[in-house]
């Protein structure tokens, strides 16, 4: 994972407890329906944050249920509300989030995308009046399991400097698409189009970490290694200089207006993410075993290719992550005491028991939990 943060007290670091994933589902459920979730939901939503810390991702998983408890007492996220397909013309879909979990309503574009893209060889769908949908990477993955090739991208609210400029204008805009991969699973890239992802910058600074030079500035522009100067007013920086911020543009442009969201900056922007998913049938295009095989063969092509200056190995687009998920399946899923405190200072006053960490449950109870 990028290097983004300096300090020693990270998000994996030797003080941090470790939960099974199981354990930190029941509490992210648990937490979700004691602010007023219905059980379905909150299994749903709170199973999604999990998986975006098993696969590594801590900044999309469960730190957001402080930000998602703000969200809820502001009015900004209706926890009963359900998402509804709109209108569905052949391979468009049209899905309102209706300001419930942006997650419920991106898996149920997901399970659309899957029909429709069957039967018509290309589906898209938009999600209007939709909250967070977290990382996009879960999305694609499910469609690249189907065959399809995934793409996802979605704008957020304002906290990135376009190219040349000091103040927030874009979202952090993540983009992400994924393949089907042969018999290693799908190949899969996700990122904001921001330098560093926005949660990402909340994790340092509930450790209260610096980060590396380049990803944020202050209130007056100039370059910043400390969080603090971003919520006090500075912005994000794009990634790759004009590059991201031409593609972020674009999301905005596609996120926000093919959606009815709106732009992030413009007047009347309600917040959440105007979210498009597209699918490809593979199979519409060329014969998916041929495809899939192909696409191992790429696979060993590129890890063969020979060492360059860069550290560790070439590595394919979400290999990253299916390692984390290897490791934190074995070891459990380490959440910083940091984040920890911020999490109970909201759910300890509504009444959820704290979870688990694994060391404490081997004491008290025998083994850990076993690794799937
Ligand atoms: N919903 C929102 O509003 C929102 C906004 C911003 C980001 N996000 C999510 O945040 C998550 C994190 O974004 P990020 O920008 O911090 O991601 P990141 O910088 O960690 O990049 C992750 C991507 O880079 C790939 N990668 C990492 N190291 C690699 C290597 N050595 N070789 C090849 N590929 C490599 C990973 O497999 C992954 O696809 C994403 O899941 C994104 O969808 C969501």
């Amino acid at each position: 994972m990028t290097k983004f943060s300096e300090g020693t007290a990270t998000s994996e670091g030797p003080v941090s407890p470790r939960f099974g994933r199981d354990e930190l589902a029941r509490f992210a459920a648990a937490s979700l329906t004691a602010l007023g979730a219905p059980a379905q939901t909150a299994a749903a939503v709170g199973a999604s944050l999990v998986l975006s810390n098993l696969v590594g991702h801590d900044s999309h998983g469960i730190i957001r249920l402080v930000q998602y408890s703000e969200w809820i007492a502001d009015g900004q996220i209706r926890p009963t509300a359900s998402p509804t397909v709109r209108r569905q013309q052949r391979g468009t879909v049209v899905i309102d989030g209706n300001w419930g979990f942006g997650q419920l309503a991106a898996q149920m574009a997901v399970d659309v995308l899957i029909a429709a893209a069957a039967e018509n060889g290309v589906a898209a769908v938009t999600i209007g009046q939709c909250n967070h949908v977290g990382r996009l990477g879960e999305y694609v993955t499910a469609l690249a399991d189907h065959g399809l090739a995934g793409l996802a991208f979605c704008n957020s609210g304002p906290a990135v400097a376009p190219f040349g400029g000091a103040g927030r204008a874009l979202g952090t805009n993540p983009f992400a698409w994924a393949s089907p991969g042969g018999p290693d699973g799908p190949i899969v890239a996700d990122f904001s189009t921001a330098a560093v992802a926005e949660g990402k910058l909340k994790l340092a600074f509930a450790d209260g970490l610096k980060v590396a030079e380049g990803l944020i500035v202050d209130s007056s522009g100039q370059p910043s290694k400390d969080p603090g100067d971003f919520y006090a007013g500075g912005a994000l920086l794009t990634f790759g200089g004009h590059k991201g911020s031409a593609m972020s543009v674009l999301i905005e442009l596609l996120g926000g207006l093919l959606t009815g969201m709106g732009t992030s900056c413009s007047p009347g922007y309600a917040g959440g993410n105007g979210t498009v998913l597209i699918a490809m049938d593979v199979g519409a295009f060329v014969t998916l075993d041929r495809y899939q095989d192909e696409a191992a063969r790429f696979r060993e092509e590129l890890v063969t290719v020979g060492r360059g200056a860069a550290p560790g190995p070439v590595l394919l687009p979400g290999e990253v992550e299916a390692r984390a998920k290897l490791e934190r399946l074995h070891n459990g899923i380490p959440v910083s005491l940091g984040v920890l405190d911020g999490i109970y200072g909201v759910t300890d006053p509504l009444g959820v028991p704290q979870p688990t960490p694994l060391a404490a449950r081997a004491d008290a109870t025998g083994p850990k939990e076993p690794t799937r």
